[in-house]
Protein backbone atom coordinates (compact mmCIF):
# COMPACT_ATOMS: atom_id res chain seq x y z
CA UNK A 1 0.00 0.00 0.00
CA UNK A 2 2.63 2.59 1.26
CA UNK A 3 4.06 1.88 -2.38
CA UNK A 4 1.72 3.13 -4.11
CA UNK A 5 1.47 6.40 -2.30
CA UNK A 6 4.94 6.85 -2.78
CA UNK A 7 3.99 5.92 -6.68
CA UNK A 8 1.43 8.78 -7.03
CA UNK A 9 3.48 11.17 -5.10
CA UNK A 10 6.40 11.16 -7.59
CA UNK A 11 4.14 11.01 -10.53
CA UNK A 12 2.29 14.17 -8.60
CA UNK A 13 6.35 15.85 -8.02
CA UNK A 14 6.76 15.47 -11.66
CA UNK A 15 3.91 16.46 -13.63
CA UNK A 16 4.27 19.71 -15.37
CA UNK A 17 1.50 21.35 -17.94
CA UNK A 18 0.96 24.82 -19.18
CA UNK A 19 -2.16 23.90 -20.71
CA UNK A 20 -5.12 24.31 -18.82
CA UNK A 21 -7.11 21.23 -19.90
CA UNK A 22 -4.43 18.79 -18.85
CA UNK A 23 -4.19 20.98 -15.77
CA UNK A 24 -8.13 20.10 -14.75
CA UNK A 25 -7.52 16.73 -15.65
CA UNK A 26 -4.74 16.07 -13.17
CA UNK A 27 -7.05 17.97 -10.36
CA UNK A 28 -10.26 15.61 -11.34
CA UNK A 29 -7.55 12.44 -11.68
CA UNK A 30 -5.97 13.59 -7.75
CA UNK A 31 -8.57 15.38 -6.23
CA UNK A 32 -11.98 14.66 -7.64
CA UNK A 33 -14.75 12.84 -5.76
CA UNK A 34 -13.64 9.15 -6.97
CA UNK A 35 -10.14 10.99 -7.39
CA UNK A 36 -7.08 8.53 -6.00
CA UNK A 37 -6.93 10.61 -3.18
CA UNK A 38 -9.98 10.13 -1.39
CA UNK A 39 -9.70 6.12 -2.63
CA UNK A 40 -6.60 6.17 -0.71
CA UNK A 41 -8.16 7.86 2.43
CA UNK A 42 -10.79 5.41 2.35
CA UNK A 43 -7.99 2.52 1.89
CA UNK A 44 -6.80 4.07 4.81
CA UNK A 45 -8.71 2.05 7.58
CA UNK A 46 -7.15 -1.61 5.81
CA UNK A 47 -3.80 -0.57 6.41
CA UNK A 48 -2.30 -2.37 8.79
CA UNK A 49 -1.82 -1.00 12.44
CA UNK A 50 1.75 -0.54 12.55
CA UNK A 51 2.23 0.46 9.13
CA UNK A 52 -0.51 3.31 9.64
CA UNK A 53 1.67 5.65 11.03
CA UNK A 54 4.16 6.14 8.10
CA UNK A 55 0.79 5.41 6.08
CA UNK A 56 -0.70 8.52 7.12
CA UNK A 57 2.49 10.80 6.82
CA UNK A 58 2.75 9.90 3.27
CA UNK A 59 -0.54 10.22 2.50
CA UNK A 60 -0.80 13.63 3.86
CA UNK A 61 2.56 14.91 2.19
CA UNK A 62 1.03 13.51 -1.32
CA UNK A 63 -2.40 15.80 -0.32
CA UNK A 64 -0.01 19.00 0.11
CA UNK A 65 1.95 17.83 -3.17
CA UNK A 66 -1.13 17.66 -4.89
CA UNK A 67 -3.01 20.90 -4.08
CA UNK A 68 0.57 23.12 -4.59
CA UNK A 69 0.82 21.47 -7.53
CA UNK A 70 -2.83 22.57 -8.85
CA UNK A 71 -2.71 26.15 -7.20
CA UNK A 72 0.99 26.82 -8.83
CA UNK A 73 -0.26 25.44 -12.27
CA UNK A 74 -3.23 27.39 -12.11
CA UNK A 75 -1.90 30.44 -11.47
CA UNK A 76 0.42 30.11 -13.54
CA UNK A 77 -1.84 29.56 -16.58
CA UNK A 78 -3.67 32.67 -15.68
CA UNK A 79 -2.55 35.34 -17.80
CA UNK A 80 -3.27 32.96 -21.36
CA UNK A 81 -6.79 32.72 -19.80
CA UNK A 82 -7.14 36.56 -18.93
CA UNK A 83 -6.10 37.17 -22.63
CA UNK A 84 -8.85 35.54 -23.85
CA UNK A 85 -11.28 37.01 -21.64
CA UNK A 86 -14.02 39.65 -22.87
CA UNK A 87 -12.28 42.17 -22.62
CA UNK A 88 -8.71 41.29 -23.74
CA UNK A 89 -5.65 42.93 -22.77
CA UNK A 90 -6.88 45.88 -20.77
CA UNK A 91 -3.41 47.86 -20.88
CA UNK A 92 -3.04 47.46 -24.98
CA UNK A 93 -3.08 50.69 -26.60
CA UNK A 94 -6.45 51.49 -28.59
CA UNK A 95 -7.03 51.17 -32.26
CA UNK A 96 -6.68 54.48 -34.06
CA UNK A 97 -10.13 56.39 -35.23
CA UNK A 98 -9.88 58.02 -38.77
CA UNK A 99 -10.97 61.34 -38.32
CA UNK A 100 -12.44 63.38 -41.37
CA UNK A 101 -12.89 66.36 -42.51
CA UNK A 102 -14.75 68.94 -44.04
CA UNK A 103 -14.92 69.27 -47.74
CA UNK A 104 -13.00 73.24 -48.42
CA UNK A 105 -16.29 74.25 -50.44
CA UNK A 106 -18.45 73.70 -47.43
CA UNK A 107 -15.78 75.32 -45.04
CA UNK A 108 -16.05 78.56 -47.37
CA UNK A 109 -19.78 78.18 -47.66
CA UNK A 110 -20.05 77.89 -44.14
CA UNK A 111 -18.27 81.19 -43.68
CA UNK A 112 -19.84 82.96 -45.87
CA UNK A 113 -23.16 82.15 -44.77
CA UNK A 114 -21.97 82.94 -40.84
CA UNK A 115 -21.23 86.30 -41.95
CA UNK A 116 -24.20 87.07 -43.40
CA UNK A 117 -26.24 85.14 -41.07
CA UNK A 118 -25.16 87.76 -38.45
CA UNK A 119 -26.53 90.51 -40.21
CA UNK A 120 -29.62 89.01 -40.54
CA UNK A 121 -29.73 87.53 -43.69
CA UNK A 122 -31.83 84.50 -43.63
CA UNK A 123 -30.46 80.92 -45.30
CA UNK A 124 -33.07 79.78 -48.43
CA UNK A 125 -32.72 77.40 -50.62
CA UNK A 126 -33.74 76.46 -54.20
CA UNK A 127 -34.42 73.35 -56.79
CA UNK A 128 -31.04 72.71 -59.10
CA UNK A 129 -33.76 71.24 -61.38
CA UNK A 130 -35.55 74.44 -62.70
CA UNK A 131 -37.89 76.14 -64.79
CA UNK A 132 -37.25 78.33 -67.72
CA UNK A 133 -39.02 81.16 -66.14
CA UNK A 134 -37.35 81.17 -62.45
CA UNK A 135 -33.81 80.55 -63.66
CA UNK A 136 -34.24 83.15 -66.90
CA UNK A 137 -37.89 84.79 -68.35
CA UNK A 138 -38.37 86.12 -64.04
CA UNK A 139 -34.78 87.54 -64.03
CA UNK A 140 -35.40 90.23 -66.84
CA UNK A 141 -33.19 87.67 -68.99
CA UNK A 142 -34.25 88.50 -72.66
CA UNK A 143 -35.08 85.24 -74.90
CA UNK A 144 -31.91 86.18 -77.43
CA UNK A 145 -29.41 86.32 -74.07
CA UNK A 146 -26.54 84.36 -74.72
CA UNK A 147 -27.02 82.25 -71.14
CA UNK A 148 -30.60 80.48 -73.39
CA UNK A 149 -27.96 79.24 -75.73
CA UNK A 150 -27.64 75.39 -75.62
CA UNK A 151 -23.91 76.17 -75.45
CA UNK A 152 -24.48 77.20 -72.04
CA UNK A 153 -27.50 75.32 -70.62
CA UNK A 154 -27.98 71.93 -69.81
CA UNK A 155 -31.70 72.02 -71.02
CA UNK A 156 -33.49 68.58 -70.57
CA UNK A 157 -34.01 67.06 -74.06
CA UNK A 158 -37.74 66.16 -73.81
CA UNK A 159 -38.63 69.33 -72.34
CA UNK A 160 -36.99 72.16 -73.02
CA UNK A 161 -38.30 74.34 -70.61
CA UNK A 162 -37.05 72.25 -67.71
CA UNK A 163 -33.35 72.72 -67.33
CA UNK A 164 -30.49 73.05 -64.84
CA UNK A 165 -30.00 76.42 -62.93
CA UNK A 166 -27.51 78.34 -64.19
CA UNK A 167 -27.23 80.19 -61.27
CA UNK A 168 -28.89 80.71 -57.67
CA UNK A 169 -30.35 83.76 -58.88
CA UNK A 170 -33.41 81.58 -59.43
CA UNK A 171 -33.90 80.80 -55.88
CA UNK A 172 -34.59 84.82 -55.64
CA UNK A 173 -37.20 84.73 -57.34
CA UNK A 174 -38.81 81.67 -55.31
CA UNK A 175 -38.10 83.92 -52.23
CA UNK A 176 -39.66 86.92 -53.89
CA UNK A 177 -42.55 85.01 -54.50
CA UNK A 178 -43.07 83.14 -51.08
CA UNK A 179 -42.33 86.14 -48.83
CA UNK A 180 -42.73 89.99 -48.76
CA UNK A 181 -40.68 92.55 -48.30
CA UNK A 182 -38.84 93.48 -46.04
CA UNK A 183 -36.50 90.46 -47.32
CA UNK A 184 -32.90 89.19 -46.46
CA UNK A 185 -32.25 86.36 -47.79
CA UNK A 186 -28.49 84.46 -48.59
CA UNK A 187 -28.87 81.38 -50.97
CA UNK A 188 -26.10 78.92 -51.33
CA UNK A 189 -26.33 75.92 -54.37
CA UNK A 190 -25.06 73.97 -56.64
CA UNK A 191 -25.26 75.17 -60.47
CA UNK A 192 -24.56 73.95 -63.96
CA UNK A 193 -23.36 75.24 -67.21
CA UNK A 194 -22.66 73.40 -70.12
CA UNK A 195 -18.34 73.91 -70.30
CA UNK A 196 -15.47 72.47 -70.99
CA UNK A 197 -13.74 70.99 -68.33
CA UNK A 198 -10.52 72.73 -67.33
CA UNK A 199 -8.22 73.87 -64.88
CA UNK A 200 -10.63 77.33 -64.62
CA UNK A 201 -13.72 76.25 -65.34
CA UNK A 202 -16.26 73.07 -64.80
CA UNK A 203 -19.70 71.77 -66.16
CA UNK A 204 -20.53 72.24 -62.44
CA UNK A 205 -19.51 74.47 -59.48
CA UNK A 206 -20.95 76.49 -56.33
CA UNK A 207 -22.70 79.89 -55.85
CA UNK A 208 -24.12 82.19 -52.86
CA UNK A 209 -26.85 84.66 -53.75
CA UNK A 210 -27.73 87.54 -51.63
CA UNK A 211 -30.98 89.60 -51.34
CA UNK A 212 -32.48 92.68 -49.61
CA UNK A 213 -35.02 93.79 -50.25
CA UNK A 214 -36.61 96.94 -48.46
CA UNK A 215 -37.91 100.43 -48.38
CA UNK A 216 -35.39 103.18 -49.62
CA UNK A 217 -32.54 100.46 -50.12
CA UNK A 218 -29.31 102.44 -51.58
CA UNK A 219 -26.42 101.62 -53.68
CA UNK A 220 -24.09 102.83 -50.94
CA UNK A 221 -26.31 99.78 -48.61
CA UNK A 222 -24.82 97.44 -51.06
CA UNK A 223 -21.23 99.29 -51.08
CA UNK A 224 -21.40 98.57 -47.03
CA UNK A 225 -22.12 95.32 -46.78
CA UNK A 226 -19.70 94.10 -49.61
CA UNK A 227 -16.90 96.11 -47.51
CA UNK A 228 -17.97 94.70 -44.02
CA UNK A 229 -18.27 90.89 -46.14
CA UNK A 230 -14.63 91.19 -47.79
CA UNK A 231 -13.24 92.64 -44.40
CA UNK A 232 -15.00 89.45 -41.93
CA UNK A 233 -13.71 86.49 -44.84
CA UNK A 234 -10.45 87.83 -46.45
CA UNK A 235 -9.54 90.31 -43.27
CA UNK A 236 -9.09 92.78 -46.34
CA UNK A 237 -11.73 95.65 -47.24
CA UNK A 238 -9.99 97.40 -50.10
CA UNK A 239 -12.74 97.31 -53.10
CA UNK A 240 -13.67 98.79 -55.89
CA UNK A 241 -16.82 98.29 -57.84
CA UNK A 242 -16.59 98.56 -61.54
CA UNK A 243 -19.40 99.13 -63.77
CA UNK A 244 -20.92 95.78 -65.56
CA UNK A 245 -24.05 94.41 -67.04
CA UNK A 246 -26.83 91.81 -65.48
CA UNK A 247 -30.05 92.03 -66.77
CA UNK A 248 -31.54 91.21 -63.51
CA UNK A 249 -29.72 94.14 -62.17
CA UNK A 250 -29.69 97.97 -62.96
CA UNK A 251 -27.03 99.42 -62.01
CA UNK A 252 -24.26 96.53 -61.93
CA UNK A 253 -20.96 96.20 -61.25
CA UNK A 254 -18.34 93.97 -60.50
CA UNK A 255 -16.58 93.49 -57.19
CA UNK A 256 -12.70 93.75 -56.75
CA UNK A 257 -10.70 93.08 -53.84
CA UNK A 258 -7.63 94.79 -53.64
CA UNK A 259 -5.01 91.54 -52.78
CA UNK A 260 -1.93 93.15 -52.63
CA UNK A 261 1.19 92.51 -54.52
CA UNK A 262 3.76 91.14 -51.70
CA UNK A 263 4.31 87.82 -52.87
CA UNK A 264 4.83 86.44 -56.60
CA UNK A 265 1.85 84.58 -55.90
CA UNK A 266 0.09 87.68 -55.33
CA UNK A 267 1.49 88.69 -59.00
CA UNK A 268 0.36 85.61 -60.50
CA UNK A 269 -3.31 85.33 -59.29
CA UNK A 270 -4.23 89.22 -59.65
CA UNK A 271 -1.65 88.90 -63.12
CA UNK A 272 0.51 91.83 -61.96
CA UNK A 273 -2.45 94.47 -60.63
CA UNK A 274 -2.77 93.54 -57.56
CA UNK A 275 -6.75 93.55 -57.96
CA UNK A 276 -9.22 90.21 -58.09
CA UNK A 277 -12.92 89.95 -59.09
CA UNK A 278 -15.15 87.76 -56.72
CA UNK A 279 -18.50 88.84 -57.31
CA UNK A 280 -21.31 90.63 -59.27
CA UNK A 281 -23.81 92.62 -57.88
CA UNK A 282 -26.21 95.62 -58.36
CA UNK A 283 -29.59 97.25 -57.85
CA UNK A 284 -32.65 94.12 -58.55
CA UNK A 285 -34.34 95.89 -61.49
CA UNK A 286 -37.72 97.05 -60.97
CA UNK A 287 -38.94 94.30 -63.74
CA UNK A 288 -37.59 91.28 -61.70
CA UNK A 289 -39.95 93.08 -58.57
CA UNK A 290 -42.73 93.15 -60.90
CA UNK A 291 -42.16 89.39 -62.23
CA UNK A 292 -42.56 88.15 -58.46
CA UNK A 293 -45.45 90.76 -57.44
CA UNK A 294 -43.68 93.28 -55.55
CA UNK A 295 -44.42 96.79 -55.34
CA UNK A 296 -41.16 98.30 -57.63
CA UNK A 297 -42.89 101.59 -56.60
CA UNK A 298 -42.36 101.24 -52.81
CA UNK A 299 -39.10 98.71 -52.72
CA UNK A 300 -36.40 98.78 -53.94
CA UNK A 301 -33.15 96.31 -52.95
CA UNK A 302 -29.45 94.62 -54.19
CA UNK A 303 -28.89 91.09 -54.80
CA UNK A 304 -25.11 89.99 -55.15
CA UNK A 305 -23.79 86.39 -56.46
CA UNK A 306 -20.23 84.72 -56.09
CA UNK A 307 -18.63 81.37 -56.88
CA UNK A 308 -17.39 79.58 -53.75
CA UNK A 309 -14.80 77.42 -55.69
CA UNK A 310 -12.94 81.19 -56.56
CA UNK A 311 -13.08 82.07 -53.11
CA UNK A 312 -11.94 78.39 -51.87
CA UNK A 313 -9.36 78.94 -54.63
CA UNK A 314 -8.01 82.36 -53.44
CA UNK A 315 -7.93 81.59 -50.09
CA UNK A 316 -6.04 77.99 -49.88
CA UNK A 317 -4.71 79.05 -52.66
CA UNK A 318 -5.47 76.42 -55.04
CA UNK A 319 -4.46 76.83 -59.02
CA UNK A 320 -7.11 73.81 -60.57
CA UNK A 321 -10.72 73.46 -59.82
CA UNK A 322 -11.00 69.89 -60.55
CA UNK A 323 -9.35 69.26 -57.20
CA UNK A 324 -12.73 69.86 -55.82
CA UNK A 325 -14.68 67.31 -57.67
CA UNK A 326 -11.95 63.95 -57.28
CA UNK A 327 -12.51 63.28 -53.64
CA UNK A 328 -8.61 62.63 -53.40
CA UNK A 329 -7.91 61.92 -49.90
CA UNK A 330 -4.51 63.49 -49.87
CA UNK A 331 -6.02 66.59 -50.87
CA UNK A 332 -9.24 66.43 -48.47
CA UNK A 333 -6.69 65.71 -45.57
CA UNK A 334 -5.10 68.97 -45.61
CA UNK A 335 -8.14 70.36 -44.65
CA UNK A 336 -9.03 68.75 -41.26
CA UNK A 337 -7.73 71.73 -39.02
CA UNK A 338 -9.81 74.29 -40.67
N1 LIG B 1 -26.05 85.25 -61.44
C1 LIG B 1 -24.78 85.81 -61.75
C2 LIG B 1 -23.88 84.75 -62.36
O1 LIG B 1 -24.19 83.61 -62.29
C3 LIG B 1 -24.13 86.35 -60.51
C4 LIG B 1 -24.82 87.58 -60.04
C5 LIG B 1 -24.40 88.79 -60.52
C6 LIG B 1 -25.86 87.50 -59.14
C7 LIG B 1 -25.07 89.96 -60.13
C8 LIG B 1 -26.49 88.66 -58.71
C9 LIG B 1 -26.08 89.88 -59.22
O2 LIG B 1 -27.49 88.66 -57.84
O3 LIG B 1 -26.70 91.01 -58.80
O4 LIG B 1 -22.86 85.09 -62.91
Amino acid sequence: MLNIVKKHLKEVKSFYSENDIEVEEFRIKYNGKKGVLNKLFKSFRDVPEKEKKEFGKVLNELKDEINNKIINLQKKNKPIKKDLSVNGDLSKPGFPYKLGSLHPLTIVENKILDIFSKIGFIISEGPEIEDDWHNFTALNIPEFHPARDMQDTFFIQTNPDVLLRTHTSSVQVRYMQQNSPPLRTISPGRVYRNEAISARAHCLFHQVEGLYIDEKVSFADLKQTLIYFTESLFGKSKIRLRPSYFPFTEPSAEVDIYWGLDTEIDHKITKGTGWLEIMGCGMVDPNVLKNCNIDSEKFSGYAFGMGIERIAMLLYQIDDIRTFYENDIRFLDQFKSI
